[in-house]
């Protein structure tokens, strides 16, 4: 059997979200929101339904919801009203690689684009930033290290009419997002990350003046063009009940199987290093380096014995890169080359976190070994 320690690339779906959806088929919920006949209006109640539990969740109206394809998509329309000559830009180079190539396509479209300072810890340092930005774009919790941050202070660095949007594809489920408490005027979450369906994802946001679509048209009160994806946004809604009555116990479970899977890590196999150990950071994450080794190397024996683990780097013609975060925080391309994440979710247990301890420290000795 395989087991999957990759909750941070994609939560598999939760068992209320695969009750739902059969249901739904099954009732045959899924005809065009847009259609004036009976089909289309039910379809349409089902949808207006989910936005309103899903606004709720998220302490906003439900007329502050975008539907789109996903995280990507939502980052993309944040930013596109932005990314114009003139335009002062602040974000970070630890940002998802979705954030750094709008920076790219905004400063060839003529904005100054200002990057933060990346501390070893991880942290980020806003000693170089200026006080006058248009748009500011930070992340939440970063998807390798699992770092959290405080995107309070990043507020005072905006000009007057300036706009902070924040990814939160990997906070949101993990960290109470009261949107209408935040410091953010945008904010970008995914489906697949809550144990949702793939190819979701929204734009919540406070005002719909802060956006201007990439596609034109009707749908999503004119911000988007395109059907809806009915199933989709219903499992988002599913996920998020299942979330709401499990959510305190579920975190702290796995808090304790993160921590325990840690602890034990570190008495078991020598020369290894966790990233941000002691720094605020979410509480399914364990980012790890194994010196001495090769993580591609690694990540292939174990998923041979059935454990699916990621190293967070992209993988582009056949070569594995270092992963821009870790190079940021000044990482080596060694060291981060040797680096693994664990990300762990709602369905592991006890026995699960067991098995990967008993079996990792000779895997990683054979490893080591070459
Ligand atoms: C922090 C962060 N932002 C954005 C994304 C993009 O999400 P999607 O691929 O669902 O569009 C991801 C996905 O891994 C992510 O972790």
């Amino acid at each position: 059997m395989n087991l999957y320690f990759d909750h941070n690339a994609t939560s598999p779906l939760r068992q209320r979200v695969r009750e739902g959806i059969i249901r739904a088929l099954k009732e045959g919920i899924g005809a065009n929101p847009s259609s004036v006949h009976r089909e289309g209006r039910k379809a349409k109640k089902h949808l207006e339904n989910a936005r309103q539990n899903i606004a709720k969740h998220f302490s906003c109206a439900p007329s502050q919801i975008l539907f789109t394809s996903g995280a990507c998509e939502s980052i993309r329309i944040a930013w596109e009203k932005y990314s114009h000559t003139n335009s002062k830009i602040l974000t970070s180079p630890i940002e998802h690689s979705c954030v750094l190539s709008s920076a790219k396509k905004a400063q060839r479209q003529g904005s100054q684009v200002d990057v933060l300072k990346v501390l070893s810890s991880g942290a980020l340092s806003d000693s170089a930033a200026k006080h006058d930005y248009d748009f500011i774009s930070l992340q939440k919790a970063n998807n390798e290290t699992g770092l959290l941050y405080d995107l309070s202070p990043y507020r005072s660095h905006l000009g007057p009419k300036g706009v902070m949007f924040c990814d939160a594809v990997q906070a949101a489920g993990k960290t109470e997002l009261s949107f209408s408490t935040k410091p953010y005027d945008l904010m970008a979450i995914a489906g697949h990350k809550l144990g949702a369906l793939s190819g979701i994802g929204m734009l919540i946001f406070k005002d719909a003046s802060m956006i201007e679509p990439i596609l034109e048209g009707s749908q999503e009160r004119g911000l988007r063009a395109g059907t809806e994806n009915l199933l989709g946004i219903l499992s988002v809604d599913y996920a998020l009940q299942e979330l709401k009555e499990s959510g305190e116990k579920e975190q702290q479970s796995i808090r304790q199987l993160r921590d325990d899977f840690e602890k034990e890590l570190k008495q078991r196999i020598s020369d290894i290093e966790i990233t941000g150990e002691q720094l605020p950071r979410l509480y399914n994450t364990s980012h790890v380096q194994f010196r001495g080794l090769d993580g591609e190397s690694l990540v292939t024996a174990l998923d041979l014995e059935g454990f699916c683990v990621s190293m967070g780097s992209a993988c582009s013609s056949g070569t594995i890169e270092p992963s821009h975060v870790l190079l940021a925080m000044g990482m080596s391309r060694k060291s981060a080359l040797s680096s693994l994440r664990f990300s762990f979710g709602w369905n592991h247990r006890q026995e699960d976190i067991e098995k990967l301890l008993d079996s990792l420290p000779a895997i990683v000795d054979r490893v080591r070994k070459g």
